[in-house]
């Protein structure tokens, strides 16, 4: 019985330990992204796109760690790759419908996986890229890039998306 409880509580213990690690993973990956975002910007937005085009997904391959896979993704995404997986759609159409306050959600997504949802909201820089008034040069860069894009008209506070983790239990 001692035994039994001990491995219980090493498991319990063991699969909140890679909750944290993928949260961290998720938080470095966000600041990696606006770091890099904000040097660019400061050349110009249309210079900070093909930044964003060239260098979001390996700053997101990079942020990753052994058994922890990350990314973001939106219903109405920029990027062709970030359309949501259909474990995350449930939960998604959640959030937009204010359902749900936490600020991520940890699901069971298989057998030994788990996955991590977190809302990225729309903040004031955001709207260079994301909002209703792009200026030409920026917005024709962005449609070069992103001839199926979708991720524009957002205002600030609205949820742009969301970044995920999948992990092992
Ligand atoms: C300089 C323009 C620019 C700015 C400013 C910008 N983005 Fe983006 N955003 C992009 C581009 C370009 C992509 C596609 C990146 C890729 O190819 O992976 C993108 C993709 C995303 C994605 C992934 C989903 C998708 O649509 O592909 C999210 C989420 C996102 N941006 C949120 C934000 C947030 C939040 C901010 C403000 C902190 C922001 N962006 C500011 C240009 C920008």
């Amino acid at each position: 019985m001692k035994k039994l409880l001990l491995l219980l509580t090493l498991c319990s213990f063991s699969s909140h330990a890679n909750e944290q690690e993928a949260i961290k993973v998720i938080k470095s990956l966000g600041q990696n992204l606006k770091k890099e975002l904000k040097a660019a910007i400061k050349i110009s937005p249309a210079h900070a796109v093909e930044v964003c085009n060239t260098k979001a997904m390996k700053i997101t391959k990079d942020a990753e760690l052994k058994g922890i896979t990350v990314g973001r993704v939106s219903l109405k995404n920029r990027n062709p790759d970030n359309y949501p997986k259909d474990w995350m759609k449930a939960f998604i159409d959640k959030y937009h419908q204010k359902k749900v306050k936490k600020p991520y959600v940890v699901l069971d997504i298989g057998k030994n996986k788990k996955g991590i949802l977190m809302p990225i909201k729309t903040g004031g820089l955001c709207l260079k890229c994301h909002g209703s008034h792009v200026d030409p040069k920026t917005s024709s860069k962005i449609s070069e890039l992103y001839p199926k894009d979708k991720a524009l008209g957002y205002k600030a506070g609205q949820i742009r998306g969301f970044f995920w983790a999948e992990y092992s239990k």
